[in-house]
């Protein structure tokens, strides 16, 4: 049964609605470690290749996401030798011929994702454990040593606003970037909800002490969930959770991306991830525009 009156698909109606409301787009999946680097000595380029494509024939720019994480690693990557020599290569082997492959298409990697741990201290993963701390700078000066051009962030959640966390990014960045690393930016995921979401005078403030350090800010993430069952009063709320955001990254000079995790809650990782929760995008599952989407272009629509 077809949900849209002119009788497209869901994947007509996605692609059309994707690049007629944005300019921007960060890969979801398929740039992650396990999809794109299954086993050592093989690469999937297939599926990222065509959403580049896409990007490219619809003049969308593209963010890469993410070169470095612990989560959606394959298997082998834990079966490889865990010492220092072995997994540099490991690590530097699987950048430079991802950033390589999509050299000059990608204006901004996530080239580390999530190193910070909820208590503020470096995420205990393999990297850390095989590598050391200085895993991190190796990445980013491989990224660039790779594509000179494309924008380095270090890439977060729970840092949006103030806090221990967002300290410890902070801390973490400008170390790196005081030491000549090769880091242009930071993203903040913004995954929030209607009823938990950072307070936009603390996100401003938090931007702006990223923009002393000299670095750009992206928001990369965004959704604001609902707790079910949804309302007018939530969607009403959401909108104004979004519009909140943007006129924080609006107000600022060196916040230069708004970026959602999705754009209709048809496809969105807040069911299966966030029990009890859903609702979190600007579309619905119809691909109906919400309030949220009326208050964001109201917002965009609202400046010079
Ligand atoms: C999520 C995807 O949306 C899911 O489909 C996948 O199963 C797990 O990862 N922070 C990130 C994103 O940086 O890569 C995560 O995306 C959400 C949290």
């Amino acid at each position: 049964m077809s949900f849209d009156p002119l009788g497209r698909s869901d994947a007509e109606l996605y692609t059309q609605i994707l690049a007629r409301e944005f300019n921007l787009l960060t890969v979801e999946h398929v740039m992650k470690f396990a999809p794109i680097h299954p086993v050592p000595d093989r690469y999937r380029w297939q599926e990222a290749d065509e959403i580049v494509a896409y990007a490219e024939r619809n003049n969308m720019q593209v963010r890469g996401h993410t070169l470095v994480w612990h989560i959606e690693l394959p298997d082998w990557v834990y079966k490889e030798e865990c010492s220092r020599e072995h997994m540099i290569q490991v690590m530097q082997g699987h950048i430079q011929t991802v950033v390589g492959h999509y050299r000059g298409k990608i204006m901004a990697w996530d080239v580390v994702n999530e190193a910070i741990d909820d208590n503020g201290r470096l995420r205990e993963t393999i990297w850390l454990q095989c590598i050391g701390p200085d895993y991190i700078e190796i990445a980013f000066r491989s990224a660039n040593e790779t594509d000179p051009n494309a924008l380095l962030f270090y890439n977060d959640y729970g840092g949006e606003g103030a806090g221990h966390k967002s300290d410890a990014i902070y801390s973490l960045v400008k170390n790196l970037r005081g030491r000549g690393v090769p880091i242009h930016g930071v993203g903040l995921q913004m995954h929030v909800t209607v009823s938990d979401y950072p307070n936009p005078k603390l996100v401003i403030k938090n931007m702006q002490r990223y923009a002393e350090l000299g670095l750009v800010v992206h928001i990369t993430e965004m959704d604001v969930a609902i707790d079910i069952p949804v309302t007018q009063d939530k969607l009403a709320k959401q909108a104004s959770v979004y519009q909140q955001m943007l006129e924080a990254c609006l107000s600022v000079s060196n916040c230069q991306a708004f970026v959602l995790w999705g754009f209709t809650d048809r496809q969105s990782w807040i069911p299966a991830y966030m029990k009890g929760y859903d609702s979190g995008l600007i579309f619905d599952r119809d691909y109906k525009p919400k309030p949220a989407y009326h208050a964001l272009l109201d917002t965009l629509a609202s400046k010079p």
